[in-house]
């Protein structure tokens, strides 16, 4: 098989954690016997700088075109006074791609990390935060002059009720238990949330759903972040709760996501930012975006390749030389080329 994979490499540390991630990629297709044909587009703040624009046509096409996006993330403070930001590339993106829901999995996958909690609270965290990506406050209509800033968070039912049927899907491939978050106490649209997620339930009794209300939500996913599964919610919580719990996994550095709609292609980035604070030194950690080229792996159909690349990941968070976020000395590069040969050391212990 043959994949096209649109590469937006994005600004900051974005372009040093995806050069890694293609030579993981690379590696594992020559292992596992697939090709993929990898096209980098500008994006974000480098395509500002060089057409004027974070989300230039042409990127528009050739991404609609591909059977996956690869990205690595956009922004900077050099973006920040201009009249159009990279984010705003961004968003427009997982509009034009319909990319509603976003699966941000969260793990433990390293008892190495410097999870913020006690061992003991940290302890079999395992769970995927499914984000509403195409509506809610990011999307609604806005206003803004030098006297008055507007934000309107608007959902309507069938944009619930298809992120909702998402996730009870998921719960069913997990341990069969959903958390929907929302703010009912206060929001008209957590109001509607709440009622269409019940609506739903009714078609899948097999799946345990309770409801949290967003702000003891952040207090549960510190205190006993163990104890969930699947967790649906609004695009702006989402947000918010999957970095709380991703540092909570172990560190931003490690959580991948999917961001998926109906059909081809998905787009595949990781939850973290660009990080001006250290980009250019070579030490971002690459784990978050290799990740989250295994769920595209998985999602093209390579499910044996995705495993290996899982593995392999996991392994040396485990055991071998990690990035500075980790207290480890490895670079970008050093932890990118391990990568690369434990996948093929897996590869060829499959085919033995
Ligand atoms: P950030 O995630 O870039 O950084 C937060 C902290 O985490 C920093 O200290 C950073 O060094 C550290 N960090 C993040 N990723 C790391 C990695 N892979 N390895 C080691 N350390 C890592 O968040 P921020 O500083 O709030 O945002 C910076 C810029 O990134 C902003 O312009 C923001 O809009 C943008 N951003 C883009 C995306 C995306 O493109 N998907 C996502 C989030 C933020
Ligand atoms: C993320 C980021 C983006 C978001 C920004 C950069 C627009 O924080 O992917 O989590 O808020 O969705
Ligand atoms: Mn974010």
């Amino acid at each position: 098989m043959s994949y096209d994979i649109a590469v937006l490499p994005g600004d900051g540390i974005g372009p040093e954690t995806v050069r890694e991630t293609l030579r993981v990629l690379d590696a594992t297709a020559d292992a596992f016997g697939f090709s993929l044909t990898v096209q980098r587009y500008p994006f974000g703040g480098n395509a500002i700088d060089t057409h004027g624009d974070p989300f230039p046509e042409h990127v528009r096409t050739a991404v609609k075109a591909a059977d996956a996006v690869l990205k690595g993330a956009v922004g900077g403070p050099q973006w920040d006074a201009g009249p159009v930001r990279p984010e705003m590339g961004l968003l427009a993106l997982r509009a034009e791609l319909q990319v509603f829901a976003n699966i941000r999995p969260v793990r433990r996958w390293t008892t190495r990390t410097s999870s913020p909690l006690k061992p003991e609270l940290a302890e079999g965290i395992d769970m995927v935060i499914l984000r509403e990506l195409t509506g809610g406050l990011y999307f609604g209509p806005k206003e803004l002059d030098d006297e008055h800033g507007l934000d309107t968070c608007a959902y309507t039912r069938p944009e619930v009720e298809r992120i909702a049927r998402r996730a009870f899907e998921l719960a069913r491939t997990r341990r069969r238990r959903l958390c929907s978050v929302d703010k009912m106490n206060v929001l008209s649209s957590s109001k509607l949330w709440r009622a269409v997620v019940i609506d739903i339930a009714a078609d899948y009794p097999d799946v345990e759903l309770s409801h949290q209300l967003a702000d003891s939500m952040a207090m549960k996913l510190v205190e006993q972040p163990a104890a969930y599964d699947v967790i649906v919610t609004e695009n702006m919580f989402g947000d918010i709760l999957s970095d709380l719990a991703a540092s909570v996994g172990g560190g931003i550095g490690l959580a991948p996501s999917s961001s998926v709609g109906v059909g081809r292609p998905g787009l595949y980035e990781a939850i973290h930012g660009s990080a001006p604070d250290i980009a250019g030194q070579g030490i971002a950690n690459p784990t978050a975006t290799i990740l989250s080229a295994a769920m595209m792996l998985r999602d093209l159909g390579e499910s044996a390749a995705a495993d290996a690349v899982e593995t392999s990941v996991i392994r040396l968070l485990n055991e071998g030389p990690v990035t500075p976020d980790l207290g480890g000395k490895a670079t970008t590069e050093e932890f990118g080329a391990a990568v690369v040969d434990a996948v093929r050391t897996a590869a060829e212990v499959i085919s033995r």
